[in-house]
């Protein structure tokens, strides 16, 4: 023992304190859970069921509560004690330079875990003594679905002083889209996990959720998978205008496996909005070189409008952030609406050095009142989508646009026997008109593109 115990041996016996303090816990939490079973109720066929559940003062009946949380607090103290030595040990075995496995294994073996077996205990909603008669009252939508997690997530957090929060409130909601009632039984998948475990390579079902409306979803507690092989970003004076490296991707749901195959020439890219998105040679040209279609204006054009004064704005749309990398060599900060519709849009604007949005044209942008400088709106939706939703949507820009800030209508489409219902939709909100264009683009179709300006309204 002592100097002479080699790190395997000394591993060993701190393993056995571990093994001990983690049966211990198991124990512990059994008790615990056995008591809340018990006393929620569930042999008594109750339909308030789950009052009881949230109920904590039934808990308390015929045991004491109070040692309980006595003896969990003694063990969070040995557990984060036990677990500062560990992380100290192994900052040591760095500057020793000891074998790098060791310190892996110390590392996920055994810190990671206690971490995560230190961070439940506290979790553990041991009955808040002082509390113990307050009855949440329960939101309706809790008992619809069965995973504990959802459940969990939706039901309100009230503050732990028992007083008004920073944002004036007593209590935070947790919300979900209430199209997830239509989708319970793959949000119930989507939210079946180990917390603090690594989460399934399972994007794609969360953007199946949001598209269908449950959106937004719930936060989760797992761990988002990254590529085995992430590389450093390229600096910025480079990343604007250069294909990333695809070893920075996860590829596992699209069609593709690197940046070269989402080119618009391979039929199997697995996209079909933006094709040619991911060329930067084509990219290069957009907004800035002139083009056979009259509706594309250049970016230069817009800004000479109001030299100076646009400095922030929107780009709503599908694309890879060429517009918002345009903006930025203006110094124009942009940020870009972004969802991996078949390739992986967000990744490359991010890669880029651009800030890519992850929203459906479910929500209301999370932007105030007056803020924009400019919305920019191309792609996203053309003459396929209900004029109410269209009505939604442009108020909502309005809402955002501060008075005198640009919308740019870029390149919209529909059928030539909708363009005045669409028309009347763009011009109802008395823009003044910078540029209006309208020209062909098939024997059924219409391009319109507009510049307009949001006028001031001192009411
Ligand atoms: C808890 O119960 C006591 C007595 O029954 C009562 O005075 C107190 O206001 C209750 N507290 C809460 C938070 O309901
Ligand atoms: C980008 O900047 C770095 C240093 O900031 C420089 O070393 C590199 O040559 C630059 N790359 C290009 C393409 O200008
Ligand atoms: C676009 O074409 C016009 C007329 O043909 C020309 O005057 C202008 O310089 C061109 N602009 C660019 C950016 O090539
Ligand atoms: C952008 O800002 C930089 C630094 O302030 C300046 O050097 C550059 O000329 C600006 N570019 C434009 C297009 O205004």
């Amino acid at each position: 023992m002592g100097r002479s115990c080699l790190p395997k041996c000394r591993l060993a016996r701190i393993m056995g304190w571990i093994q001990m303090i983690l049966g211990g816990l198991v124990i512990l939490v059994s008790i615990l859970s056995l008591t809340r079973f018990y006393s929620a109720g569930f042999f008594l066929h109750n339909e308030d069921i789950c009052q009881h559940f949230y109920n904590v003062g039934e808990v308390s009946d015929g045991f004491d509560v109070k040692s309980l949380s006595g003896r969990i607090g003694e063990v969070i103290d040995m557990l984060e004690a036990l677990q500062g030595k560990l992380e100290s040990k192994v900052q040591d075995m760095e500057k020793s330079k000891s074998t790098l496995l060791e310190k892996k294994f110390l590392e996920d073996e055994i810190v990671r875990p206690l971490h995560i077996a230190n961070f439940a205990l506290r979790k553990i909603q041991v009955p808040n003594v002082e509390g113990m008669n307050s009855t949440v009252k329960e939101d309706p939508l809790i008992n619809f679905f069965i995973t504990e997690e959802i459940r969990k997530y939706i039901t309100p957090k009230e503050n732990r002083v028992g007083k008004m929060n920073l944002y004036g409130t007593d209590k935070v909601y947790n919300t979900i889209g209430h199209a997830c009632v239509l989708y319970k039984e793959e949000l119930e998948k989507y939210m079946d996990y180990d917390i603090g475990s690594y989460c399934d390579d399972d994007w794609n079902l969360a953007q199946k959720l949001m598209l269908n409306g449950c959106d937004p979803l719930p936060r989760r507690r797992c761990l988002t998978r990254a590529s085995k092989e992430y590389q450093r970003p390229y600096p910025i004076n480079e990343s604007l205008w250069r294909l990333p490296d695809g070893r920075n991707v996860r590829w596992g749901n699209y069609q593709c496996r690197k940046f070269e195959c989402l080119s618009s020439k391979n039929p199997k890219r697995g996209y079909s909005k933006c094709i040619g998105c991911f060329e930067m040679e084509k990219e290069k040209l957009k907004w800035v070189a002139n083009s056979s279609v009259l509706v594309d204006f250049f970016i230069s054009e817009v800004l000479a409008i109001k030299p100076g004064e646009v400095r922030i704005g929107l780009d709503y749309g599908i694309g890879t952030g060429t517009f918002a990398a345009r903006m930025r060599e203006q110094n124009v900060t942009i940020v870009s609406t972004a969802l991996n519709l078949g390739a992986p849009f967000s990744e490359m604007i991010a890669l880029r050095g651009l800030v890519p949005l992850y929203v459906t044209l479910n929500q209301r942008l999370p932007f105030f009142d007056n803020t924009m400088d400019l919305v920019h709106s191309h792609g996203f939706m053309d003459g396929w989508i209900d004029l109410l939703l269209l009505d939604f949507i442009l108020y909502d820009w309005d809402r955002i646009l501060r008075p005198g800030g640009l919308l740019w209508i870029d390149s919209f489409f529909c059928n030539r026997k909708d363009l005045d219902n669409y028309v009347y939709m763009f011009l109802q909100l008395r823009y003044k008109k910078h540029k209006w264009v309208v020209s062909p683009k098939s024997k059924d179709e219409i391009y319109l593109s507009a510049l307009l300006e949001k006028p001031p309204r001192a009411i």
